[in-house]
């Protein structure tokens, strides 16, 4: 079988036909992942702007979806489902994707399937590797979230923990933009960093140890948190520019020590909760799991630990139809479709 993904929860539009290969540990593979990034519209503004992305979505969508149909060399009939991002993301980049998928299913006579984004983003490591050795570790990193499920089976996600403020790609594009380093932060931030003294300066690392009084389910201890850290680099850009321009070292050695605590915070609840729910692998996915540190770093620690870790290639870290499509065909299998009132949903939980 064939399906058709559609992701439009931010700033790319993307359309991918993904194919079931009959191979249980390699269940699904790419026919075609087209993807329009919107990156540099929203440059100019520091951010993305929601407005301009989902006018943007509307002019994009069709000529995405009849790409990603071309390269798969796939017409509407080949096709079994239409999955469609649903949620969380900007509702109104959420809106074109969902009405997009509704329309294309009535008139091509397909089922829909209903796929959340984070859903999406932890099937971009099967899609990748094949199925992992289960239970899962598996930490979601992007610029909306940072959470940690259980994948204790496949298409189960169990969350065992979040960030309580800042995702850390937020963090990343907020120190970019206090750095004059423009957006996104994270490619950027990770380049300077290579080049710059990861312990020149002194930065808190947050160990949370109470439970979130919005999430008393949750023991907490697993949280994270960034804005603490951000406002350190805010105060020590503030106090370093106050007598002079900061010099090309002083800015490769603030983003090498903002990434060696962010990158540490996140590896250690990883490895912690691994250890805990006694996992067999561990996988790291989202925006951020592009970042060069924290690839080598998983990889080296997971050795250490023998432990396996799994990442996705760097096409599927960031936002891509083709996880949407595997996380669909994951949804499909397992008999869940959705009806044609099916609505966008900002702040659909996983
Ligand atoms: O998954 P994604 O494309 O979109 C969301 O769902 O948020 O993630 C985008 C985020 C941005 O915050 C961006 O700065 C970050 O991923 N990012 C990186 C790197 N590449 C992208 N962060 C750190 N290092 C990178 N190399
Ligand atoms: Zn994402």
């Amino acid at each position: 079988m064939l399906i058709l993904g559609i992701e439009t929860s931010c700033d790319e539009t993307s359309a991918a036909v993904v194919e079931e290969t009959g191979d249980a540990a390699r269940p699904w593979t790419i026919r075609s992942n087209v993807i329009a990034s919107q990156v540099p519209i929203h440059r100019e503004w520091g951010g993305v702007v929601s407005e301009l992305a989902s006018r943007q979505h509307i002019r994009d969508i069709c000529g995405v979806v009849e790409r990603a149909l071309k390269e798969a060399r796939a017409g509407w009939a080949d096709l079994g489902a239409i999955a469609v991002t649903q949620g969380p993301g900007l509702v109104g980049s959420l809106l074109v994707g969902v009405s997009f998928a509704k329309a294309a299913a009535v008139a091509a006579g397909l089922p829909l399937v209903a796929v959340h984004h984070l859903a999406g983003h932890i099937e971009s490591l099967v899609l990748q590797n094949g199925e992992l050795p289960l239970p899962a570790v598996v930490l979601v990193v992007s610029g909306g979230h940072t959470s940690l499920y259980l994948v204790d089976r496949p298409g189960h996600y169990a969350l065992l923990s979040r960030t309580r403020d800042d995702a850390a790609g937020e963090a990343y594009d907020k120190v970019a933009k206090l750095l004059g380093l423009g957006y996104p932060g994270g490619p950027v931030v990770d380049r300077l960093a290579r080049g710059g003294n990861d312990r020149a300066i002194a930065l808190p690392t947050t160990r949370l140890t109470h439970a979130d009084r919005n999430a008393p389910e949750l023991k907490g201890d697993l949280d994270f948190s960034f804005s603490g850290l951000k406002t350190a680099v805010a105060r020590y850009v503030k106090s370093a520019t106050g007598s002079h321009p900061m010099s090309e070292t002083e800015v490769a050695d603030v983003c090498a020590s903002f990434q060696r605590i962010v990158v540490t915070g996140l590896l250690d609840r990883l490895f912690d909760a691994a250890r805990r729910y006694q996992a067999r692998s561990i996988g790291v996915a989202g925006g951020v799991s592009a970042n060069s540190r924290l690839r080598a770093e998983l990889d080296a620690r997971g050795q250490r630990r023998e432990m396996p870790t799994f990442l996705p290639s760097l096409t599927l870290s960031t936002d891509n139809a083709a996880m949407i499509a595997a996380a669909g065909i994951r949804k499909f299998r397992a008999g869940v479709t959705a009806s044609l009132d099916l609505n966008a949903d900002p702040a659909l939980a996983l």
